[in-house]
């Protein structure tokens, strides 16, 4: 691993959940054509974003992540990537209001496009194909034809990462994201919504229009800029490591390579191999990073892993995204963040409380009961603060369409619900008012840890 590293140094490590292309001649020639399309971001945009994760390792920013666990090409359309902005927006400011800290938007969008799975093929009927690995490699239908890696849906992946990028870009500077405007972040069927947690979230924003009338009084009338817009950060799971490559430039700055195909690449509970391609790719960039830790990790797996990725420690590098599930979170994370803090080693710590909480009903559906799910988050932040650590963000699958895909919360979603809107080709998301109230428990911890 003391080898020189390229962009392409990962070919000489193991790669998995690679898709098996048919012809490599058709994958060459898609990633050429990728490697002359220009960035989908910049080196700027990604340091801006390390300098907010350092500050969120300090405490004083929240990280909010959050989007589909797979994005589809079909989903990219407009009304579906406004309501996910939405959405963030929305809960970025329950969780403002309440924590007076900064928050630090991130979507697993804009490239969200490829998924690991735990079998290469799906057996249906006695038919067997290779699995559906996301968009940016075949198609979701089960038929030979769909099912067969296509090389040219990297260049698809890209044409519909930058069309959504392009979109939240006018969004986030636009007149849309003006907080003295919260009502354009009305989803379009809001006004059916009537739980409690709509009108909590009613409550908030009127309030939050006096407190900026207020302000503007007393500043005389003028109305201060920096409400005007958001920043707003793409993600995704950077696991198709020939997309991946084919985006990592070198910076015009000349200090070193980005990947400019999003702001935030992750590492996924399944690739983190010490040996693997992956973690090859991933120690070269420059990108702040994330890593999925799931509960088989142990300690000193990961500060070797936390060495790997982050040898020169430095701040703002590396977000850890523990996603451990109710059941194993008190027996794993103390021992976790003990050895971190032991060796003084510099991480953001975020919960990602979806995918260790994965269940199946008895039909078949993939659910998470959003009890888990609030647990998790509610022992996480108690863990963190017991061991003398702080929570710093939280990771969600979530989506501002009205889908009924995890049971619980405020409306009740039973497990016949599920059928009604169920909507996820991969696994299941929180919905509006799920969301909503995930952001609503984050805020009451937040408010709880902040000094009076
Ligand atoms: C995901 O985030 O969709 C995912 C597959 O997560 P993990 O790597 O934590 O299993
Ligand atoms: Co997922």
């Amino acid at each position: 691993m003391t080898a020189a590293w390229t962009p392409e140094s990962w070919k000489q490590f193991p790669a998995a959940q690679q898709p098996n292309y048919p012809e490599m001649g058709e994958l060459d020639r898609s990633v050429d054509q990728l490697r002359r399309l220009p960035p989908l971001v910049t080196s700027w945009e990604i340091d801006h974003l390390k300098d907010s994760i350092a500050a969120a390792q300090r405490g004083e920013a929240w990280f909010l992540q959050g989007g589909d666990c797979a994005e589809t090409f079909d989903g990219c359309q407009t009304e579906s990537i406004a309501s996910k902005l939405k959405l963030l927006l929305q809960m970025s400011l329950v969780i403002v209001f309440a924590s007076r800290k900064r928050i630090i938007r991130v979507g697993r969008i804009a490239g969200q496009y490829a998924k690991p799975r735990s079998s290469d093929v799906e057996t249906i009927h006695g038919v067997t194909l290779p699995c559906y690995r996301g968009d940016i490699v075949n198609g979701f239908d089960f038929t030979q034809e769909s099912r067969i890696p296509d090389p040219k849906r990297l260049l698809r992946g890209y044409d519909r990462s930058a069309a959504t990028l392009n979109f939240i870009r006018a969004l986030s500077e636009g007149g849309f994201a003006d907080l003295h405007h919260p009502e354009n972040w009305n989803l379009l069927f809001v006004n059916e919504v009537k739980g409690e947690v709509a009108k909590r979230y009613r409550d908030l924003v009127r309030s939050l229009g006096d407190a900026l009338k207020f302000m503007e009084t007393i500043l005389e009338g003028s109305t201060v800029n920096e409400l005007r817009r958001v920043d707003f950060f793409t993600s995704h799971e950077a696991l198709l490591l020939p997309y991946e490559s084919a985006l990592t430039r070198p910076s015009i700055r000349g200090i070193g390579h980005y990947n400019m195909g999003t702001h935030f690449p992750w590492i996924g509970e399944r690739t983190r191999s010490l040996s693997g391609a992956h973690v090859e790719y991933f120690r070269g960039i420059r990108n702040p990073i994330g890593v999925k830790i799931g509960a088989k990790v142990s300690p000193d797996e990961l500060i070797e892993l936390i060495d790997r990725l982050n040898p020169e420690n430095e701040a703002g590098r590396l977000t850890l995204i523990h996603r451990l599930g109710r059941q194993h979170v008190e027996a794993r994370l103390p021992g976790m963040i003990e050895a971190v803090r032991r060796k003084e080693r510099r991480v953001l710590w975020v919960c990602d409380p979806m995918h260790g909480n994965t269940v199946s009903t008895a039909h078949g559906r993939k659910t998470r009961r959003f009890d888990d799910v609030v647990d998790e988050l509610r022992l996480s932040f108690a863990i963190h603060h017991a061991c003398g650590s702080h929570l710093g963000g939280a990771h969600l699958e979530l989506t501002g369409d009205n889908v009924t895909e995890c049971v619980g919360g405020s409306r009740g979603l039973t497990e016949s619900d599920l059928e009604s809107a169920y909507q996820t080709q991969v696994d299941p998301r929180l919905n509006y008012e799920q969301a909503l109230e995930m952001a609503f428990e984050i805020a009451g911890k937040l408010t709880e840890s902040r000094a009076p």
